[in-house]
């Protein structure tokens, strides 16, 4: 179990709030729905067991009732095909593309990009804690089988089991500057556009679930966490803008939270956490 905290549980707390902590804002393309985003707190149970974390839900619920603590939106999500490969957890997503592989591999690098370190301007308390960003990202299933598999891998830039487009295998990287016009991996796919320059990775750690809510309205509840919004999950939001992948995509709720300290569960459950319903 984890704990985010919203920007609008500072308001007249009297705490020294955080430096980068606000509302999340609505980027290119997105309809956030109010009632799907934001919120003081944000709960995320995560275990094996689906029963025994519905469970675990529904006792937070009656807690929160009891104490007067409304529940704004939830959701339940999973990860098909989980699994540990070469120290980064991998899953499966609706577009039948494996997620994970651009994390790092060591807890010392998931460390590094993650938690708040000192001198970074924020408040002492928050030294070791990390922002998380989460995203509810729905998917347009029907569009995208559409296309053909070798146009998803364009789209991507990665083929779907995660090797590169240039033929470098899975744990390495491809030499995108031998292709400056994109004729291999193109210009506007997700992962060259999403990370360009190879020897300075994306400053984030991603860990997304999968949705599926019935009438086709399934996607991912893309969750991230980084030392730096700025520098992590808005650097690469911002590089995304155009991507071959927006037309597929809409993004309707999420927000962005604060994870205090100590996070070292959290880190382990980046790595080999298994299916559960994030709330
Ligand atoms: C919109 C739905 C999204 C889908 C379907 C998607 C899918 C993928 C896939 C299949 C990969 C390649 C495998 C991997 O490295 O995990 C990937 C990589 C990546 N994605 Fe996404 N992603 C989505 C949204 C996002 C968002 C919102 C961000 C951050 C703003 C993001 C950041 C990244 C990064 C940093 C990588 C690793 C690139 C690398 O190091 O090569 N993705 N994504």
């Amino acid at each position: 179990m984890g704990f985010g905290l919203g920007a609008s549980l500072f308001e007249g707390a009297g705490v020294r709030a955080l430096r980068q902590l606000r509302v999340m804002p609505s980027f290119a393309g997105d309809l956030l729905d109010p009632a799907q985003s934001h919120g003081d707190l944000l709960v995320r149970v995560a275990g094996e067991d689906a029963e025994v974390v519905r469970k675990a839900v529904a006792d937070i619920k009656a807690v929160a009732a009891r104490t007067g603590w409304a529940v704004r939106w939830s959701i339940d999500g999973f990860r098909a095909e989980n699994r540990v490969e070469g120290g980064r957890g991998l899953a499966r997503n609706p577009f039948n593309f494996t997620e994970g592989f651009g994390n790092p591999e060591n807890e010392r690098e998931v460390a590094d990009r993650t938690l708040v370190r000192e001198g970074q301007g924020e408040p002492e308390w928050a030294v070791g804690g990390s922002y998380q960003v989460v995203r509810v990202i729905r998917f347009a299933t029907e569009l995208w089988d559409k296309d053909s598999v070798h146009e998803q891998e364009r789209i991507m830039g990665r083929r779907r089991d995660g090797r590169w487009l240039d033929g470098a295998p899975v744990g390495e990287e491809p030499n995108f500057a031998a292709d400056p016009k994109g004729r291999r991996t193109p210009l506007d796919s997700h992962v060259r556009l999403a990370a360009p320059d190879r020897r300075n990775p994306p400053q984030l750690v991603r860990r997304s679930y999968s949705y599926d809510r019935g009438d086709g309205d399934t996607g991912i509840i893309f969750s991230c966490f980084q030392r730096d919004l700025a520098k992590g999950f808005e650097a690469v939001q911002k590089r995304l803008e155009g991507e071959a992948l927006a037309k597929y995509v809409l993004t309707t709720g999420g927000g962005y939270f604060f994870v205090p300290p100590p996070c070292d569960a959290w880190i382990d459950a980046l790595r080999d956490g298994g299916p559960g319903t994030p709330q």
